[in-house]
C-alpha cells in the first residue's frame, strides 16, 4: 500500500460515515478541545475507527474527528492530536492532515498550548504563529522523508510563507474587533516529552523562538506540501522566564508554583479557551 492508497482509504471511510464536505480543517491542541463543542450538527468519528489513524494516548486529547458547521462553514475538527513522544513517526502524526486535504479542506487551522519564551508574554496570551523552527525536522524527523509522491506535493516544498499572510491579517482584524491583544511570534517544536532545562530555554531564546511546544511544525510541513493555507495559533499556557546565568532550575521557573506539569498546561488552556474560540470563529466567519 502506498501513502496515497492509505489516504484514499481513510478519506473514503470518513466521507461514507457522514455527508458533510468540509472546507476547513482544525487541529485542537492540549486543553483546547472545547472548541469542538460549538460545532453545530456534529458527527463524531473516533480515530480508532478510521483506517490508518493512530489512537491518541495523552490526557486532554480526545481522539475524534468532529464534522459540522461553524460560522456558516463546514469544518472537520481533529479533537486531539498525535505527538512524536507517544512513539509515533512523523508520518503517523501527520496522516490526519493528509486526510483533511483529501476530503476537501483547503485551509488548516492549527492550534497548540505552548510555553512562552518571549519575556513580554503572559500566561493565557494568544500568539499568532508567524513562523516556526522545526527542530525535529532539522535533524531528520521530517514527515516528508522517504519517497515523494508528486500527486501529493513537490519534493522540495517552499516554506518561506508557511503561515498564510492573508489569514494572519484576518486574525489580527478579528482580535482588534474583539478588543484583545494578539501576540505574534515564532514557535519552536521540540520532541518532548520532558520540559526544557534552563540551558535549553536559553538556547531556544537565542535562536529566535517566542514560544515552545511539542507539536505543530510537522503538521504544517505536510499541510504546505499539500498546498493548504495555514493559520497557526498558540495559547501561552505557561511562561518560562529566561534563566539568569549560573542559576539552577527551580520552583517558579515557569511562572507557576512548583515544577511545571501537564495539569497546569491544561488548566491555563481552559481559562484562555473562550478568547481562543471567539478568535477562530471570527476568522471562520470572514473566510
Ligand atoms: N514547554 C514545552 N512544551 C510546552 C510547554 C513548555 O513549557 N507548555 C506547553 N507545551
Amino acid at each position: 500500500m502506498t501513502l496515497a492508497n492509505d489516504i484514499d482509504a481513510a478519506a473514503a471511510f470518513v466521507l461514507a460515515r457522514q455527508r458533510q464536505r468540509p472546507s476547513v480543517g482544525i487541529i485542537l491542541g492540549s486543553g483546547l478541545g472545547s472548541l469542538a463543542e460549538s460545532v453545530e450538527g456534529p458527527v463524531h468519528i473516533p480515530y480508532r475507527e478510521i483506517p490508518g489513524f493512530a489512537p491518541t494516548t495523552v490526557e486532554g486529547h480526545k481522539g475524534e474527528m468532529v464534522f459540522g458547521q461553524m460560522e456558516g462553514k463546514t469544518v472537520a475538527v481533529l479533537q486531539g492530536r498525535l505527538h512524536a513522544y507517544e512513539g509515533y513517526s512523523p508520518q503517523q502524526i501527520t496522516f490526519p492532515v493528509r486526510v483533511l486535504k483529501a476530503i476537501g479542506c483547503g485551509v488548516l487551522m492549527v492550534t497548540n498550548a505552548a510555553g512562552g519564551l518571549n519575556p513580554a508574554y503572559l500566561a493565557g496570551d494568544l500568539m499568532l504563529i508567524s513562523d516556526h523552527l522545526n527542530l525535529p525536522g532539522m535533524i531528520g524527523h521530517n514527515p516528508l522523508y522517504g519517497p515523494n509522491d508528486p500527486l501529493l506535493g513537490p519534493r522540495f516544498p517552499d516554506m518561506s510563507q508557511a503561515y498564510d499572510p492573508g489569514l494572519r491579517d484576518l486574525a489580527r482584524q478579528v482580535a482588534a474587533e474583539l478588543g484583545f491583544s494578539l501576540r505574534e511570534g515564532v514557535y519552536v517544536m521540540l520532541g518532548g516529552p520532558s520540559y526544557e532545562t534552563p540551558a535549553e530555554v536559553h538556547f531556544l531564546r537565542v535562536i529566535g523562538a517566542d514560544a515552545v511546544g511539542m507539536s505543530t511544525a510537522s503538521e504544517v510541513v505536510v499541510a504546505r506540501h499539500s498546498a493548504m493555507r495555514v493559520l497557526g495559533v498558540s495559547m501561552i499556557s505557561n511562561v518560562i522566564p529566561l534563566p539568569t546565568p549560573g542559576a539552577a532550575a527551580g520552583a517558579g521557573q515557569h511562572g507557576i508554583e512548583g515544577p511545571l506539569g501537564h495539569e497546569e498546561v491544561l488548566a491555563n488552556a481552559a481559562k484562555a479557551a473562550p478568547r481562543f474560540v471567539s478568535l477562530l470563529r471570527g476568522v471562520l466567519r470572514r473566510l
